[in-house]
Order: structure tokens, then sequence, then C-alpha cells
């Protein structure tokens, strides 16, 4: 496994990698849900990459770049038990030099949900995707479903762009009790840690009435909160319940629908989702 930290060192390394190429783009501090994306990355192509870099731009100026937790050396451990090729780690500084003026806007499916609540948010992970595309040139790129309008994102750029790359989105891994795994977990407390089981909770329960017969979204929505605000740690940032491609928001829910949320457990912001079929 080679570790790569230079654009020079990675675009040479690519010309010698056999075809095809898998690229897994991650922020590191990797967990299950980052490996399953790794081993079918490595199930279908010759060679595998997988990015480590905690991108700046994605992140709002009041939110937690800073202290975003990081682990070069373990990332690096769990990544050589999964055969990677390449791990590339580029530096901030190389990645935005001086003069960087180049952004890719996505319109309309990042105008809601995690779009509104983070404005800048899309334009930084279309941004970086397009460059890590560009530098790695993948044949295939590899998405979890637990950032389902990221996932739809991306697989809009790489279309509207002709990036000639196939996007393909992996399930959610979750912990035993159903928390989906996230690099976010680790700021919980223990008592935050069960708290968060929320998200999940309310997920399954919007599911269980919908497969019971209740398709009003109104209905479903205030079921979610109404359970939601039995946990006293958590407060609702959103819950919605839209079509799956479009992400417009559903008065009467047919499948396939998405039902995703942001809850804050104490000060850390959690994101999950279900889709309904
Ligand atoms: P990060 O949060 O590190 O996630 C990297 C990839 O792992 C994303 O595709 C994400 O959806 C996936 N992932 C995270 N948790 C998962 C889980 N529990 N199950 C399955 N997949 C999971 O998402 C990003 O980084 C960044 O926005 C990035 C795409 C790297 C651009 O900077």
């Amino acid at each position: 496994m080679d570790v790569i930290k230079t654009l020079a060192a990675m675009r040479s390394a690519r010309i010698r990698l056999k075809e095809p190429v898998g690229l897994v783009p991650t922020m590191g501090f990797l967990h299950d849900g980052h490996l399953s994306l790794v081993r079918r990355a490595r199930a279908e192509n010759a060679s595998v990459v997988v990015s480590v870099f905690v991108n700046p731009t994605q992140f709002g100026p009041s939110e937690d770049l800073a202290r975003y937790p990081r682990d070069l050396p373990r990332d690096l451990a769990l990544l050589s038990g999964e055969e990677t090729d390449i791990v590339f780690v580029p530096d901030a500084a190389e990645l935005y030099p001086t003069g960087f003026a180049t952004w890719v806007a996505v319109e309309k499916i990042t105008e809601r949900l995690e779009g509104s609540a983070r404005p800048g948010h899309f334009r930084g992970v279309a941004t970086v995707c397009t460059k890590l595309f560009n530098i790695v040139r993948p044949t295939h790129a590899y998405f979890g479903q637990k950032d389902a309008q990221q996932a739809l994102v991306i697989s809009r750029l790489a279309a509207d762009l002709n990036m000639g790359i196939k996007i393909i989105t992996l399930p959610t891994v979750r912990a035993p009790d159903g928390l989906a795994l996230s690099s976010r977990n680790a700021y919980l407390s223990t008592e935050e840690r069960q708290a968060a089981t929320i998200l999940c909770r309310a997920l399954h329960l919007a599911e269980e009435k919908w497969r019971t017969g209740e398709f009003r979204a109104a209905t479903l929505r205030r079921k979610m909160v109404d359970l939601i605000k039995t946990e006293p740690l958590a407060r609702i940032d959103y819950i919605s319940i839209a079509d799956s491609k479009t992400l417009a928001e559903l008065d009467i829910v047919g499948a396939p629908a998405l039902v995703s949320l942001a809850v804050y457990i104490g000060k850390t912001r959690l994101i999950d989702n279900i889709i309904l079929v």
C-alpha cells in the first residue's frame, strides 16, 4: 500500500494502476461504513484508491472543521487490512492553492435538506469530488447511502459533466443498536451515544406506520417529532419526507420515498435516513 501526499506523486502512480480503478473518497477517522465501500471497491476493481482529506470548503464558518476527528495512523492500519493500493492524503494548500477560484455548483437537489441547513456545503463537496475525480480518474467511485443527498448530488454531477465515472451507492452500515456509523459519533458522551438512537428509532417508527397504511406525510412527521421530543438531549434540525430522486417534499407518501432527518444530540449534529420501498 502506497501512501501518497502530493498531486505529482498521485499522477505518476495513477499511470501504473491496473484498470478498472475504484475510488473511495473519505474524510478519514474510518469506521465500518467507510470500510464497506472499500471492500466493494476491492471486489469490483483491479486497483483501489482511498482518499483521506478533511475538505475545508464543505464546512461552514461555525461548523466543526477544526475539531473534526483525525487519526491517520489508525486509518492507514485499517486500509492496509483491506488491500488498498493507494491512500491519497493530499494537503489542503496543494488542493486549494492561493488564487483558487473555480467552484462546481449542482443546482436544484442541493436547495433542500443538508443544502439549506448547511449553505455552501454541497459546493465544497461537488468541487472536491470533481478535483479528486480529475486527479485519480477512477472507473468507479463509491459513496454511502448514509449521506443520501450527497450520493444524489455526486451522481447528478458525474452525469451532467459527462465524467464517464460510474457512481455506486451502498447501504448504510449501522451499530448493533441501529445508530448509523459516523465519524462524528466520536463526539458523543456515553449518555449522548445512547440518546443518539432516537434518530433511527424515529425512522423506524415512520416506516412501520407507513407500512401499516399511514400515507400522510404530515402525520408521519408529527409522530417522528413526538418520539424525538421524548429524548431530552435531542433537538430537531429538520425532518423530511421527500421524493427519493427529486427531494421534493411529499404530502402523500408513495414508494420510493426518502425519509431523512438531522438532529442535534447535545452539540453534535447527526443525520440519518431510510428509503421507503
Ligand atoms: P465521510 O463522511 O468521511 O464519508 C465518506 C464516505 O463514507 C461517504 O460516501 C459516506 O456516505 C460514507 N459513509 C459514512 N458513513 C457511512 C455508513 N455508516 N455506512 C455507509 N457509508 C457511510 O462524505 C464525506 O466524507 C465527504 O463529504 C466526501 C465525499 C469525502 C467529500 O469530502
